[in-house]
């Protein structure tokens, strides 16, 4: 069976080609950087240029001043003023070299950057049916290594390709017009050139993809580690996950000599087989000179030129091998950008009004998409609440209850039925204007890293602190959160971590009061904090219910007893409805939970 590591694996090393389209597309994102993109095209140009003439600058030197002179002063003058101009020349080239470079990352990260934010929003925007399905690895993935991976390509690799393409015509071209017949002869250490080159590619990639590989083990061993810290040392499996850490870093660090074995007897060939080709041009070229064929120049030109060959070769075989991954990359980038969300607004969808809070579900059939055909996890759901209720949803767990208000929310939208809001259909409205007016606590009570203060304020920015500081009072959150270090400017760790479990649900039962919605949702808000919170909470409750319709997911039926209107579900079916007293007069389903309830108490 394949697991989350071997696919990620297999990702990771995914070749693809790189199509017209895929290149187009990529290179659409360099759009903005024109000017800049052009810019870096001639200065490359430029640069290369300036190299070539390098050799040609020598040859000159020696052939005009060094071997035919009349006078030793004209000579040494001529000499003085090649070497001026060939200075020159150098000077020129690194200028257009550091400007080149400086152009290509202003260009390359500014593509990258847009890239980046498109790929951030775009996850932002995406409904949650795409979070059920997809492995947040592999959304974190996307969005950091693949984007990095095209870095290469977006930042370099059109000036590369440039860069190495002129240098390789302007060499072949000078050689060939230098003395073909010599070209001819250098040309013999193509074949192992060539040969040593393709097994270094084959040999090089198969050892690097190892070593990824257990990187990636290795790092994903590592975080489990870490974010299971509690539980490696309560079972104390100190020992053994060291053991098996050992091993993975024996691995790792083997991976590494044998990959650098490669690339040392590779490298070392290249410059054994370019000496071999210097050692032809000397030996063969140095007879065309003394038989007249060539000038002692010629052959200078042509040494240097031959040192300039084998980089581009290299340079373009790497940029090859760089496509390939970059191809798969971009491929998964733009599937996740291609992603519609499932739920959107529909075009010129109005913005709902201020809300009172009548809900009414008229029919609401609902599955998710991993759900099988043949059940609905919400079936034919139907009820009304006039505005200001409280709404009680009962059942045991996996009845609904959850499903139920995520509609409510618009997370997901139901196969068939619909949701009215004072009348107002949910589905034809913004989400934005429906979201403004909603607040939600769960059990997973999520805050992010900043101040308490911050976190209180996240759904709506605008808040001043002492309407901050007045909602919280209004909850019995506020003499709690004065007790943390340094109250509301108490800074809270990733996820809340450094809260205690109350004191964090407390801030989100606060943070939802903040934004005032008008439909205020609780799924089981109350059902993993300790008495002492709850009994907090339990007051706060009464005077928030009141200002506002309300949905309550609850296990403890006490927060449910004063309810207008308790639904019970039963396997995506409401199966009974009423008040408290209406629902234990019946004596049915409620009636059994609320024993159980009772009992287990
Ligand atoms: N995101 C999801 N994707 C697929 N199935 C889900 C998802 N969330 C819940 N379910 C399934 O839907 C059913 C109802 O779940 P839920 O509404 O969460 O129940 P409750 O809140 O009453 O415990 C369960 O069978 C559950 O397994
Ligand atoms: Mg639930």
């Amino acid at each position: 069976m394949a697991t989350h590591d071997d696919i990620a694996l297999e990702e990771e090393f995914a070749q693809s080609r790189m199509t017209g389209g895929l290149l187009r597309r990529l290179f659409s994102y360099t759009r903005p950087y024109r000017r800049q993109f052009v810019l870096n095209l001639l200065l490359t140009a430029l640069a290369t240029i300036s190299s070539l003439a390098g050799p040609r600058l020598i040859q000159v030197g020696i052939d005009r001043h060094l071997t035919r002179w009349n006078s030793a002063r004209d000579a040494a003058w001529g000499i003085a003023v090649v070497s001026g101009i060939y200075l020159a020349n150098l000077l020129l080239g690194w200028m257009l070299s550091v400007m080149q470079v400086r152009s290509a990352i202003t260009l390359g990260q500014g593509a990258m950057n847009d890239l980046r934010l498109a790929v951030f929003d775009h996850i932002q925007r995406l409904s949650l049916n795409y979070f059920d399905r997809t492995h947040q690895g592999r959304i974190m993935a996307r969005a950091d290594s693949d984007v990095d991976s095209l870095d290469r390509i977006l930042t370099w690799g059109a000036t590369q390709l440039l860069s190495s393409l002129l240098t390789l015509i302007g060499v072949v071209v000078v050689m060939v017009s230098y003395d073909w017949k010599l070209c001819l002869a250098v040309c013999t250490v193509l074949p192992p050139l060539i040969l040593s080159t393709a097994w270094f590619h084959v040999r090089g990639r198969e050892a690097y993809r190892k070593i990824r590989g257990t990187l990636s083990r290795l790092t994903a061993a590592t975080a489990e580690n870490i974010s299971g810290v509690r539980v490696v040392q309560a079972f104390g499996r100190e020992a053994e996950n060291f053991r098996r850490f050992t091993g993975l870093h024996q691995d790792y660090a083997d991976r590494w000599v044998s990959s650098s074995r490669i690339f040392h007897t590779y490298m070392p060939l290249v410059n054994l087989l370019a000496g071999a080709a210097t050692c032809i041009v000397l030996g063969y070229g140095g007879s065309r000179v003394l038989s007249g064929d060539m000038t002692v120049g010629a052959l200078a030109a042509f040494v240097l030129y031959l040192g300039m060959f084998f980089g581009p070769v290299q340079v373009m075989s790497e940029l090859y091998n760089t496509m390939l991954s970059a191809a798969a990359s971009a491929e998964r980038i733009f599937a996740l950008l291609d992603t519609q969300p499932q739920v959107q607004d529909r075009v010129g969808a109005p913005p709902l009004p201020r809300l009172a809070g009548a809900v009414r579900y008229e029919s609401v059939r609902f599955r998710y998409d991993t759900t099988p055909a043949d059940r609905w996890i919400l079936d034919d759901i139907e009820f009304e609440v006039p505005a200001g209720s409280t709404v009680a949803l009962v059942g045991h767990t996996g009845s609904g209850k959850t499903s139920i208000v995520s509609l409510l929310a618009r997370f997901y939208e139901p196969q068939s039925g619909r949701i009215l809001v004072d009348g107002h259909d949910i589905g034809a409205h913004t989400m934005e204007s429906l979201h403004s007016q909603l607040g939600i606590v769960t059990q997973e009570n999520f805050l992010f890293t900043g101040t308490v203060m911050e976190n209180l304020k996240f759904g709506r920015p605008s808040a001043t602190d002492d309407e901050v500081v007045a909602a919280a009072k209004r909850l019995g959150a506020d003499a709690v959160i004065r007790r943390l270090a340094e109250g509301y400017q108490t800074k809270i760790g990733e996820r809340g971590g450094t809260l205690s479990a109350g004191e964090r649900q407390l801030i989100t039962f606060t943070r939802a009061m903040v934004a005032e919605p008008r439909i205020l949702i609780l799924d089981e808000a109350t059902s993993a904090v300790d008495p002492e919170t709850e009994r907090i909470l339990q007051h706060a409750l009464e005077a928030l219910f009141e200002r506002r319709t309300s949905f309550v997911v609850a296990h403890r039926l006490s927060t449910v007893r004063h309810a207008n209107l308790i639904l019970v579900l039963a396997e995506g079916r409401i199966v009974e409805r009423g008040t408290h007293d209406a629902l234990i007069a019946m004596g049915g389903t409620y009636s059994k939970l609320h024993a159980e309830f009772v009992r287990a108490v």
